[in-house]
């Protein structure tokens, strides 16, 4: 921590420990989607949930060394996990489902991560640009999911 640190690093801190959460429940999402989907034309689908995964996986290492870097620990204690992160662990009972959820915590970690941008301002250009180049990354992760479900859209579960 540099003493011209201009935001207040609790309150940072605390809104990347939920940060982290998300992008946990992202990983853990994502992980259960490319392991469980199945059916006709799912080999592709489960490989792009496989490499999201691993996109979020990249994302919480970022997160928790920022949380460190600041002095704080990062929360990755399972207890509380769904009700710190932003968007939710679901399921989804086939194919379609598993992409509409996706679909939406993408947007929903998007919509939070451009609030977060704008709240970080020069206060905290460390966190500002790590949230940038998630930021940059969930907005593909829309875009996958957003084609992924327009050429599924309709299609049977299995
Ligand atoms: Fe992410
Ligand atoms: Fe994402």
């Amino acid at each position: 921590m540099t003493p011209t640190y201009r935001g207040d690093v609790r309150q940072t801190i605390e809104i990347l420990q939920s940060v982290l959460a998300t992008e946990i429940v992202c990983v853990l999402r994502y992980t259960m989607h490319s392991i469980s989907a199945s059916g006709i034309s799912s080999e592709g689908i489960k490989n792009e949930f496989k490499q999201h995964a691993a996109e979020e996986q990249q994302h919480v290492l970022a997160v928790a060394e920022r949380i460190n870097q600041l002095g704080g620990k990062p929360n990755f204690n399972p207890e509380g996990l769904a009700t710190r992160s932003a968007s939710q662990y679901a399921e989804g009972e086939n194919l379609v489902d598993m992409i509409k959820e996706n679909l939406i915590a993408e947007r929903i970690a998007v919509d939070h991560y451009r609030e977060l941008i704008r709240y970080f301002r020069d206060d905290d250009p460390g966190t500002r640009v790590m949230l940038e180049g998630i930021l940059t990354v969930e907005e593909e992760h829309a875009n996958d999911m957003q084609d992924l479900l327009d050429a599924h859209q309709g299609a049977p579960a299995r």
